[in-house]
């Protein structure tokens, strides 16, 4: 059954559509999968600079008529849905579900970016399936970010997990076990902040497509395994150390994540 997932935050720069992009890069790249990427930042969209798109028809043209169909981009193997940075017309973002849900047949995941205004959330969070919180693990963020829990909850969602992203300074930082605690979230991912992301930004390519033995990218493709019902490669440090998979919460959430996968398989 296919996913619509949404990658969610109510605050700029934490990775929102850095995520959303690189876990579809690595779904469709690294596990074969057919994945939709859609740049559901209705007001300040990001997609198109990401991968250098000129988008001619956007996902603001399917919002007022146009077919979908026309608004689609192929970019690493994904199938990107741009928006417009330049759309003056009224559109009903509330359509975006029923638009979607069209598409679902054709691909293994529909995979939303997002934006981190309150109003221009609900609609996307009621066109997902699931979402995923994004934050960076300070109280600011944290806090910000789980107003967007909020409207999930309210709207019924269901949050599958939280990423925690750029990661600086573990010591002044919130760990995995003070973040469950606050948000009563799984926390499904660690990634730290890496000079190598500036790179692939000034390529317009997917860090995980750039340098697949980075730390991020190696991180990210453990994620996406999980998403997708894949086994989780182990490296030589835990085949050495098998007890500390153990500890490693978020490795024990995302096997939780992988086996409800299999269940709604069957
Ligand atoms: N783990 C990371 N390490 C370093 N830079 C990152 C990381 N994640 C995101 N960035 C950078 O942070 C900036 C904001 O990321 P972005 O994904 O656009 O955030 P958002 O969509 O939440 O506003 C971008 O320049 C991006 O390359
Ligand atoms: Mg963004």
């Amino acid at each position: 059954m296919t996913n619509i997932l949404a990658f969610v935050s109510i605050k700029g720069g934490v990775g929102k559509t850095t995520l959303a992009l690189e876990t579809a890069s690595s779904l469709v790249n690294d596990f074969d999968k057919k994945v939709l990427l859609v740049d559901a930042n209705f007001s300040a969209p990001n997609l198109g600079l990401y991968l250098d798109l000129t988008n001619e028809t956007t996902l603001h043209d399917a919002l007022s008529g146009t077919l979908l169909h026309n608004a689609i981009y192929e970019s690493h193997g994904i199938d990107v849905v741009p928006a417009s940075m330049y759309y003056h017309d009224e559109v009903d973002p509330f359509k975006l579900k029923k638009i979607l849900n069209k598409y679902k047949s054709r691909y293994d995941f529909i995979i939303l970016d997002s934006s981190p205004n309150y109003e221009e959330l609900k609609p996307v969070i009621a066109a997902a399936d699931k979402i995923f919180l994004v934050t960076s693990p300070d109280n600011v963020t944290l806090t910000t970010t789980l107003k967007a829990a909020k409207i999930a909850r309210e709207q019924n969602t269901p949050i599958e997990g939280i990423i925690v992203n750029r990661i600086r300074s573990p010591r002044h930082e919130f760990n995995t076990n003070e973040i469950e605690i606050i948000s009563d979230i799984p926390v499904m991912a660690k990634i730290h902040d890496h000079k190598k992301m500036a790179q692939a930004l000034n390529y317009k390519t997917p860090i995980t497509l750039l340098d697949s033995t980075n730390t991020i990218s190696r991180e990210i493709k453990r994620f996406a395994s999980a998403i997708c019902g894949s086994p989780e490669e182990e490296g030589w440090f835990q085949k050495l150390l098998p007890l500390k998979n153990i500890l490693q919460k978020e490795k024990v959430n995302r096997q939780f994540m992988r086996e409800k996968f299999y269940e709604s398989q069957v």
